[in-house]
């Protein structure tokens, strides 16, 4: 939740986080048991993070000083009403929140359907509930993902979800009737005196289930469309803009090329592959990997909460790829593997390099067991067999992003660019135009050192 001051420059946005001109507040709503732990938080999981050494760098010993006065540490969780917030400081949030950006989500694929629900829709939700009572309120920006297009091919606009609207050709989801589903599996798995290992294993069974049944492929794609449903739905004249990016990745430029944190889909690959225990992968090398570094998304958040502020509508964007500027599987081996042989992994500091052998990509499932079974008769069957089954978990979990075909529209984001463009602001210029990538440079040059750095 953002609260700046009384009046919105255009550049607000890069003011509070880069410069610190802008006397607004930022009050970070964070999952703890109180405000002490909450900023305790901040000061490891936020502040203390390499990529606030612009920051430090700027700002010298005052950083503890100028932190302290911008970010103002809220515990709380969107799964609860309020927030789980108390009335004074309901209150007060009330009345000075100028912005509310929602990117608190579980991202977990096949988490449990309860805490998915919790979090991703009663989340939305709630947030709705709470930007309502904002007395001052310009705008609620939405973090939601472009995946929630599930397997769709062809051209994905960006378009909102109705409520009640499906994947699945005749069918009609009751997001009210999910939350019963939910109580009553609860209820049944309580009175049988279910182990929480049951109940873990039955709630993330029948997420997926109500996820398939109205054509999601996960749990995360089904619980984001439905807390997109939600917004839209409570959202009345509120001015909200949902972002939709597709894979992020490493940091492009700003404010530290290459800076990653959490090993997301592509990472999980090449991480395995300089370490040579992922030799092999199932995608159509042609296949086009939509990816996103993540100062484009951040930077399409900061203009769109500038052109729609006020704004009585809701506005979608993809920040995505794969239109635009396409890459493939194929261009992601290629760079990677010249990579590896320009800088040969290493067990250890002092250890030879590691024997590299090119990934190869399989595009069909028959081909890779073939490979795979091969090394049934291989004196090295149970090292095949352990990178075998790493694949396999690896396939399984990406398949939503590795086999989609669909390509996502940003016609809006364009529109966005352009508007940006012709506002003849030189000072600042938020880069969000995936034609300015060149994809085998930031592969080769900072998104595989920015991983092997910040998640190896
Ligand atoms: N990463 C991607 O490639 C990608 C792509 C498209 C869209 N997105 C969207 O971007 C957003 C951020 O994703 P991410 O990859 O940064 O995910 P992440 O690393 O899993 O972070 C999720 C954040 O949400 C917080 N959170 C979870 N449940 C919460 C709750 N009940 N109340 C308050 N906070 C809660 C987590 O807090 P804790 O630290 O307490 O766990 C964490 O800080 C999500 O909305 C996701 O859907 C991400």
């Amino acid at each position: 939740m953002l609260q700046t001051g009384s009046q919105l420059p255009c550049v607000v946005q890069k003011i509070l986080v880069v410069d610190g001109w802008c006397t607004g507040v930022l009050f970070l709503l964070v999952r703890a048991t109180d405000v002490d732990s909450a900023k305790h938080r901040i000061w490891t999981e936020v502040a203390g993070r390499q990529i606030f050494q612009v920051l430090k760098d700027k700002h010298g010993e005052g950083f503890e000083d100028f932190i302290e006065a911008k970010l103002c540490p809220l515990a709380g969780d969107v799964m609860y009403e309020n927030f789980g917030l108390d009335k004074t400081k309901l209150e007060e949030l009330y009345k000075n929140i100028d912005i509310i950006v929602n990117t608190a989500a579980t991202t977990n694929f096949y988490e449990r359907y309860d805490v998915a629900f919790d979090t991703n829709v009663l989340g939305a939700k709630h947030i709705a509930e709470f930007a309502n009572k904002c007395t001052g309120l310009k705008m609620l920006l939405h973090v939601s993902t472009a995946f929630l297009a599930g397997e769709q091919e062809g051209l994905i606009l960006e378009k909102a979800f109705l409520k009640g609207e499906t994947l699945r050709e005749g069918t009609h989801l009751y997001i009210e009737s999910e939350l019963n589903i939910i109580k009553d599996t609860r209820t049944e798995l309580r009175a049988n005196y279910s182990s929480e290992k049951a109940e873990r294993k039955t709630m993330k069974e029948l997420g997926l289930e109500r996820a398939r049944q109205f054509g999601w492929p996960n749990t995360y794609t089904f619980t984001k469309a439905m807390g997109e449903m939600m917004l839209g739905h409570l959202r009345g004249d509120l001015p909200v803009v949902i972002i939709r990016p597709s894979i992020i990745t490493s940091l492009l430029k700003e404010p530290l090329p290459g800076w990653i944190e959490g090993i997301k889909t592509i990472d999980s690959v090449i991480l395995g592959y300089a370490k040579q225990a992922l030799k092999f992968f199932l995608v159509d090398p042609d296949t086009i990997m939509d990816v996103i570094p993540g100062d484009m998304v951040v930077n399409t958040m900061m203009v769109a909460m500038v052109a729609h502020s006020g704004e009585q509508a809701q506005t979608i964007y993809h920040v995505t790829s794969s239109l635009r500027n396409p890459a493939s599987y194929a261009l992601l081996q290629e760079s990677a593997h010249r990579y590896f042989i320009d800088n040969p992994p290493r067990a250890g500091n002092n250890s030879e390099p590691i024997r590299l052998n090119k990934m190869r990509l399989f595009s069909t499932i028959l081909h890779m067991v073939n490979i795979a079974l091969c090394g049934a008769f291989s004196p090295y069957y149970n090292e095949l067999n352990g990178k075998y089954r790493l694949a396999m978990s690896l396939i399984e979990l990406y398949a939503p992003y590795t086999l989609f075909k669909g390509r996502f529209d940003n016609m809006n984001l364009e529109r966005l660019r352009m508007a940006m463009e012709q506002t003849n602001n030189t000072e600042y210029y938020f880069d969000f135009d995936p034609m300015t990538i060149d994809w085998d440079d930031y592969f080769y040059r900072v998104h595989i050192p920015g991983v092997l750095k910040y998640l190896a």
